[in-house]
């Protein structure tokens, strides 16, 4: 029998840590959140003094002039938001009134807030007192605002080609206008500043680099380039910091100077009276605050986690493209031992040197762990992040089961684990590759894309229809709920009750067909829970049946 006492243990260590993110430092106040009660949830430090905000936040603006946005989730994880405006010294909440919708994002001068939001539509919401107006539809899936300065806002969305593109919007006189400086180039949030528009594009050769134009002339001039991805930038002070990123891993860079910083990801950095403020993580690092005061000090953060080695390969798939995968050899197993390989979630997302539950969780529970970064991923160029757009759920998959042929040494069994898009491709890893796989398990997963489509608000039909262009033949073709009949290992499935990205209903049918078929399975359901956990039972009562079914299936 598994050592049930050791596995809870174990894994509950990990769903139970803390995390710290800098959200903003103002003087003697620092903006964080944490999870510290449990649930994620925005403190605010006045000098010694803690003050808590709000809980099961899931966004917050910058302080400008003793206030900030912030929005909470408040449909028990069906991801309609609230949004509210704080008054720092008054240490007071005001409602901002508005419809029912999942919140996207947030701008804020001080003054003028903006939203945008997806409920029938995707829309731009201007905030005058404590009322958010409706001020235009969007034409994206996913937009984002990120900029006020006077009359102008900035922000930007996924055009229906994948690529992204940015937007103002004229406060004063209502004119919206998109930009791009190349057609099919992508560029990233643009921060509107006395300098003029700050904003990170592929425009000119392909690779990302940071530029600097003004919002009327709209002739970008380069700031720095050499990095893959430009993931952070802000202008305090009279300087430019900004977060570059290669290989999964950031560098810090503060006006002119490049700061060493730990290996790992940094995943924004803050300036204040000349000193730097971060987030901070790696792979066995919660994301905890540094402040950086010509050497590096830490604010708050919980303890690292001897996982094993960690290191960094790429290998080739079917048609020679080149995947990066983190492979995390574990101390407490054999080499060569039972191995899992992770697969992340998004599509449009990666597993870099940050903190992930699911890694660590199954790392010190005795398992190694392959995490191809597929086609699709992020952080290696636009082209190979859209290589999936339109072949989803297709080529992506042989990268995912190349990695078992590719790391063939360290395996003994092989198992897949994912969450969301990584459930989707556990799922179809098991119906579609059976002979690769001892054991899978599945969160959240998409099983099938057609029923999901139904299901889904304005963004997630736009992301879906983005996704397959449009093409319903595809979503049935490529989902899991097509496969089922090939299922050979057994398959754990981890869903929330009130998931509405990938709803449960897909899920269930999913389920009975795996019934009805006399497969090996077992379901947990999880009550009164989203998409994204929350809190620390939420990580637990995900992180702790994924590694007793795995254990229950080693041999
Ligand atoms: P996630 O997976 O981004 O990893 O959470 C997905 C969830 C929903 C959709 C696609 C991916 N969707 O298109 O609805």
């Amino acid at each position: 029998m598994i050592d049930y006492k050791e596995i809870l243990e174990k894994t509950y260590e990990i769903a139970s840590l803390n995390y710290y993110v800098v959200i903003d430092v103002k003087g003697n106040y620092m903006l964080y959140s944490s999870n510290e009660d449990g649930v994620s949830s925005l403190f605010l430090m006045k000098g010694d003094a803690r003050v808590k905000v709000a809980e099961r936040i899931t966004l917050t603006t910058y302080i400008e002039n003793g206030k900030f946005l912030y929005a909470y989730e408040a449909a028990k994880g069906r991801e309609l938001h609230k949004v509210f405006m704080y008054d720092v010294n008054a240490e007071k909440s005001i409602e901002i009134q508005h419809p029912a919708m999942r919140v996207l994002s947030a701008a804020f001068d001080g003054k003028v807030g903006l939203l945008t939001g997806s409920a029938e539509r995707n829309s731009l919401y201007v905030i005058r007192g404590n009322t958010a107006e409706k001020v235009r539809d969007l034409n994206y899936p996913f937009s984002a605002v990120s900029s006020i300065y006077g009359e102008y806002a900035g922000g930007m969305g996924y055009r229906t080609d994948g690529a992204l593109e940015l937007f103002f919007y004229n406060l004063k006189t209502d004119e919206f206008e998109t930009y791009s400086p190349k057609v099919g180039s992508s560029s990233y949030p643009p921060l509107i500043t006395e300098k003029g528009v700050l904003f990170a594009s592929n425009f000119e050769s392909g690779k990302f680099a940071l530029y600097l134009m003004d919002i009327r002339e709209k002739i970008p001039k380069k700031l720095h380039e050499g990095y893959t991805d430009y993931t952070f930038y802000d202008y305090r002070e009279g300087k430019v910091i900004f977060v570059g990123k290669e290989r999964g891993r950031s560098s810090l860079h503060v006006g002119e100077e490049k700061v060493k910083t730990p290996e790992g990801v940094i995943s924004n950095a803050i300036l204040d009276s000349g000193k730097v403020y971060v987030t901070y993580s790696n792979l066995i690092t919660p994301p905890s605050i540094y402040v950086y005061n010509g050497e590096w000090k830490k604010v708050m953060g919980d303890r690292t986690i001897n996982l094993g080695e960690v290191e960094y390969h790429s290998y080739p798939s079917s048609d020679g493209i080149e995947i990066p995968a983190f492979l995390v050899k574990s101390s407490t197993a054999k080499l060569p031992g039972p191995t899992v390989v992770y697969i992340h979630g998004g599509p449009w997302g990666e597993v870099d040197d940050s903190f992930d539950p699911f890694i660590t969780a199954l790392a010190i529970n005795g398992y190694h762990v392959i995490a191809p970064n597929f086609r699709g991923s992020t952080g290696y160029g636009e082209q190979f992040r859209m290589m999936d757009i339109g072949d989803a759920g297709g080529k992506d998959m042989e990268d995912i089961a190349n990695a078992v042929k590719y790391f063939k040494e360290i395996i003994t069994e092989a198992f897949a684990v994912g969450y969301s898009y990584g459930g989707f491709s556990t799922l179809k890893q098991l119906g579609k590759f059976p002979e690769l796989w001892k054991a899978g398990v599945a969160g959240a997963p998409v099983a099938d894309w057609v029923d999901m489509y139904e299901l889904a608000d304005a963004a997630f039909k736009g992301f879906i229809d983005l996704l397959f262009k449009g093409d319903r033949k595809l979503m049935s073709e490529r989902s899991p709920i097509a496969y089922v009949e090939n299922v050979k290992a057994p398959v754990c499935i981890i869903a929330g009750q009130n998931d509405s990205r990938t709803p449960l209903r897909p899920i269930l049918r999913y389920v009975e067909k795996l019934m009805n078929l006399g497969k090996s399975f077992e379901v947990h359901i999880l009550p009164d829970a989203g998409h994204i956990p929350e809190t620390k039972k939420d990580f637990a009562s995900i992180l702790i049946p994924t590694i007793l079914f795995l254990k229950n299936n080693t041999s």
